[in-house]
């Protein structure tokens, strides 16, 4: 008989079954990884454990009693404690209040703030943060409420502790100061679930790990026997081979040039940036945090400014100052950050799309069907997935917001595409669908200009790969030259091509 035991858990929203009878034993004192792409169930699941959610049917048992909590509170008086994915802190109470939020310290009927503070300060110090517990949350870094909201789980004595997703938003620093933490809880005999997208994370921590696919638990395995690449084929339903699609290198000639920049230099970031980009091309732009893509694109559409160069479309020189300038020469940018920069995810999908092409839906009013019909055709397109298409953008997952963001500026009918970290955040299905986007858009004469961290993607999708390093383009890779050790030699500086100048070769 196991520690903690889901049996035919099935949740339903509404007429949706987002768990179709989940049955999963946990052993005590174990870390049991629970992965799954996007969508899968895993903080339902987790969520139904803590008492957020009731089971539609099912029921979860520890130590063979079963489980039934008419709230959060009861869990966690049972000792059964859940760190969300989003944030679940006051923004406006300090860190000490948030700590104590609903047990609150007393000395007769007042508060003993002085007590409370001090246990906040302890609480603080085992996750090795050094703030005031008097500091109010909103004054603190995104890294450190996450830090917090583990201090918060850890001063409620858990015995069971539900982690979900939590090195989403930490630094390596902190995510080791974590699974210090997770090593530490373990030995003291705590049962640790661990929710996570990151597989080399779950191979460092976890002893076993269990996959949800669409609903359904498909297995659970010890982590020691199961590679990561094992772990994302059973994630996604399929082996990965079939990852990347396959290349067609486009043709090369000089009038195939539909992007040119010369000496182009950004103040700070950027020194005599020379390449050319061909119809139908896909071109990797890899390097180095800090390397300078990012800000190279930015400068190109006009967010900020550069110091000298010239910006070639098909031969002749054009002049951009912002990315309406750009849009309008056939140029459109998808930045890194998406929920800051590219979507209102407080707004409908449609209005998403339609945003920045509304005068073509104007006519000379909305017309509300037309982008309706253009919000269907999108879904189709783009494989957004959604049950439910009159959703504010931030319902969607974030594999599906970036596929509405790639929708969203191809209503721009633009030539040149510049895609900053597309695959950030999304897992590994919407992943490969993005590169798939991507492949079809080359195919269809569009040319894509892809910047990202993940050095398997870049390789996965380019034609071919300019390596910056220090603003400065470092080496032009392809054919056989594409591959990791090419790319690392040139990111870090070990190999250089810099001086051979040769501006469209280039
Ligand atoms: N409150 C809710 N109402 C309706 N549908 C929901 C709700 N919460 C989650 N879902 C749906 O349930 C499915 C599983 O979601 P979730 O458990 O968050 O997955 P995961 O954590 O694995 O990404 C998704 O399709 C999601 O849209
Ligand atoms: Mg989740």
């Amino acid at each position: 008989m196991a520690f903690l035991e889901f049996v035919d858990v099935i949740k339903e929203y509404g007429a949706v079954r987002v768990l179709h009878g989940v049955n999963l034993a946990i052993e005590h004192g174990e870390v049991h990884a629970l992965i799954g792409e996007n969508g899968a169930g895993k903080s339902t699941l987790m969520k139904i454990l803590a008492g957020f959610v009731a089971p539609t049917s099912g029921e979860v048992k520890l130590e063979s009693r079963r489980l039934q909590f008419s709230s959060n509170t009861d869990a966690e008086r049972a000792g059964i404690v859940l760190i969300h994915q989003e944030f679940n802190l006051i923004e406006d109470l300090s860190i000490a209040q948030n700590i104590f939020l609903g047990r609150e310290l007393k000395r007769g009927v007042l508060l003993n703030t002085q007590h409370m503070n001090l246990e906040a300060a302890k609480a603080l110090a085992r996750v090795g943060l050094q703030l005031d517990p008097r500091t109010l949350v909103r004054d603190l870094i995104v890294p450190h409420k996450q830090m917090l909201e583990i201090a918060k789980a850890l001063s409620r004595d858990a015995k069971i502790l539900v982690m979900d997703e939590p090195t989403a938003t930490l630094t390596p620093v902190e995510t080791d100061v974590l699974f210090e933490i997770i090593a530490g809880l373990k030995a003291s005999g705590v049962t640790v679930v661990y929710i996570s997208h990151k597989l080399d994370e779950v191979k460092r921590i976890s002893d076993r790990v269990s996959v949800l696919r669409d609903g359904h638990l498909i297995t659970t395995r010890e982590t020691a026997s199961t590679t990561q690449h094992e772990m994302a084929s059973l994630m996604v339903g399929r082996d990965l081979e079939d990852m990347y699609p396959a290349k067609s290198i486009p043709s090369r000639k000089a009038s195939d040039v539909v992007l040119e920049l010369q000496h182009f230099s950004v103040p700070g970031w950027a020194q005599d940036i020379g390449f050319g980009l061909y119809r139908g091309e896909i071109l990797g732009f890899g390097g180095l945090v800090g390397a300078g893509r990012t800000e190279l694109f930015e400068a190109l559409l006009g967010l900020r400014p550069r110091s000298s160069g010239t910006v070639l479309r098909h031969g002749r020189p054009i002049q951009i100052h912002n990315p309406r300038d750009a849009a309008k020469a056939g140029l459109v940018y998808l930045s890194e950050d998406r929920k800051g920069k590219g979507l209102l995810v407080d707004f409908l999908l449609f209005q998403n799309l339609t945003l920045s092409n509304l005068s073509s839906y104007a006519k000379p009013l909305l017309n509300q069907n037309a982008e309706q019909r253009a919000l269907e055709k999108a879904r189709d397109e783009y494989g957004i997935r959604t049950g439910n298409l009159a959703v504010a953008a931030k319902m969607l997952s974030g594999g599906n917001q970036q596929k509405l963001s790639l929708a969203k500026i191809m209503q721009l009918e633009p030539e040149v595409v510049i895609l900053d970290e597309p695959t950030r955040g999304v897992d590994v299905g919407a992943k490969r669908e993005i590169y798939f986007l991507m492949s079809a858009l080359a195919a269809a004469g569009k040319s894509v200009i892809v910047i990202s961290s993940e050095l398997p993607e870049l390789l996965g999708v380019s034609h071919r790969l300019i390596v910056m390093r220090q603003g400065q383009i470092a080496g032009v890779l392809e054919a056989e030259h594409l591959n990791e050790q090419e790319v690392i030699q040139y990111a870090t500086g070990l190999k250089s091509n810099l001086g051979q100048h040769n501006p469209v070769n280039a």
